[in-house]
């Protein structure tokens, strides 16, 4: 520990900058301990090689932790950021590129990271506190490791998507394996019409579209306890969901019809029992478990079948607010981390059934909201525009809450993540919102046994 108060802030804060950055690195590396081969291949045009994930996140902590903010820099290789630039190379393409293979790839990672914690090491421990917009907070050592954990979700995102036979994320527990006491899934939680808290809340590691924080406004409005389950899901889908024109937007049907929708990706429904396929085993859907592999055109159409609509990120953040697990390492932690390798059946967590207020906001699975991506009024663009900005464009929605893959280091309530409304190989699941004076559709998904 330090000498002065000062000192004692800065080593507590660096202590936690070198947990996190490990943190991140264990996961990417029993996450790409792979045969050459596999780490090669290109399991979806969506995705990237795996060497090229591993290899990216050296890169990107090697420009900014040693060039930006670091002084010596031998590790350093300029000549390495062509290749591992998201922008230049689109993830279809990558495989074709000159990458380094696995052992050069983590060569390179460890020596860029032995160098960056001897940096560390030598800093001021007022650093964090003085000039540096990059250095408050630790900031840009927070960004650094919160990209390598984005990634490691993109890269079990890949494994999910290998297909039949792949292993499991090592050391990670099916979460059929933990006991689920039966639960009400539409349960509801009414939300008043007063002003709340949105956005930024002074954590010195949120991104820059995470600010400016803001007084956020929302109607009054009924919104689910948890995620939408299988249950209910798998009742739209027997109720003709995916048949009845009327339940999707113009948009919406025309991807269904284009993509051949009928059910949640990794999904089979045409034997008896419906089966799902995680990480290369067909396992029974868990009806109490919540939904994921969804679109926002099929969680947009399951809401309005259920009388209900998808909630604005406003409505999301500030019912998220009456949920009483944070993600801040308690007992009580969400699911998080990829600890499990799926969304936990509700009533297996400790405090589903516990207090008022709405559950699972945090962790299992990213909830779509009905919000495009844009700017908050006053978004300035820190350190990077190609972060955030370049995908204000209206063609993105906002997800938000962060999945079981997702490390608790990388959310929190005002986190905003985004992507397409087609796509479904993220880890994302939904809730709805009603109207409060009517709430669902009593006619839809009521033949949960409600708790006595
Ligand atoms: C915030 C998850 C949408 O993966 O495209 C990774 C994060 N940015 N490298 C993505 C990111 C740069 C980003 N998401
Ligand atoms: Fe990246």
């Amino acid at each position: 520990m330090g000498d002065g108060p000062r000192a004692g802030v800065g080593d507590d804060l660096k202590t936690r900058i070198v947990a996190a950055l490990a943190g991140a690195r264990r996961r990417t590396l029993s996450l790409t301990e792979l045969d050459a081969e596999s780490l090669r291949r290109q399991v979806s045009p969506l995705m990237s090689p795996l060497v090229w994930d591993l290899a990216h996140v050296g890169n990107y902590e090697d420009q900014w932790l040693l060039r930006r903010v670091g002084s010596s820099a031998g590790a350093a290789r300029p000549e390495l950021d062509d290749l591992y630039d998201a922008f230049r190379h689109p993830r279809s393409s990558r495989r074709g590129l000159p990458l380094l293979d696995g052992d050069a790839a983590r060569t390179y990672l460890a020596r860029v990271r032995s160098e960056v914690l001897g940096e560390l090491e030598t800093l001021a421990p007022d650093a964090f506190g003085g000039e540096s917009r990059l250095l408050n907070g630790g900031f840009v050592y927070g960004m650094v490791a919160q990209h390598e954990q984005q990634h490691v979700e993109t890269m079990l995102a890949t494994h999910q998507l290998m297909g039949e036979g792949a292993n499991p994320p090592p050391g990670s527990v099916d979460p059929r394996d933990r006991p689920a006491s039966p639960v009400d899934d539409l349960a509801t939680v009414e939300i008043d019409s007063g002003p709340f808290h949105q956005g930024d809340a002074g954590n010195p590691w949120a991104l820059d579209n995470e600010a400016p924080g803001h007084t956020g406004v929302t109607g009054e409005f009924l919104i689910d306890r948890f995620p939408v389950t299988n249950r209910r899901y798998l009742e739209f889908i027997a109720d003709g969901g995916y048949q009845r024109r009327e339940l999707w937007t113009t948009e919406g049907w025309g991807w269904r019809q284009e993509a051949g929708l009928k059910a949640p990706q990794f999904w089979d429904i045409d034997g008896g029992t419906p089966h799902l396929l995680r990480f290369g085993t067909w396992v029974e859907v868990d009806p109490a478990a919540p939904v994921q592999h969804v679109c926002w055109y099929e969680a947009d159409a399951f809401a309005r079948w259920n009388g209900g609509r998808l909630p604005t990120e406003s409505e999301w953040e500030k019912a998220s607010r009456t949920d009483s697990t944070d993600g801040t390492g308690s007992e009580a932690d969400p699911n998080l981390g990829g600890r499990f390798r799926g969304p936990l059946a509700l009533g297996a967590h400790p405090s589903d059934d516990v207090g008022p207020g709405c559950r699972r906001t945090i962790g299992d699975v990213w909830e779509w909201t009905s919000t495009p991506f844009h700017g908050y009024d006053g978004f300035e663009s820190f350190p990077y525009r190609e972060y955030s900005e370049v995908f204000f464009d209206g063609r993105y929605r906002v997800l938000k809450g962060g999945s079981w893959a997702t490390d608790p280091i990388a959310i929190r309530r005002s986190f905003r993540n985004w992507d397409f409304p087609i796509r479904r190989q993220i880890f994302t699941g939904f809730r709805c919102v009603y109207d409060p004076r009517r709430g669902p559709d009593p006619e839809k998904s009521n033949t949960a046994p409600v708790r006595p």
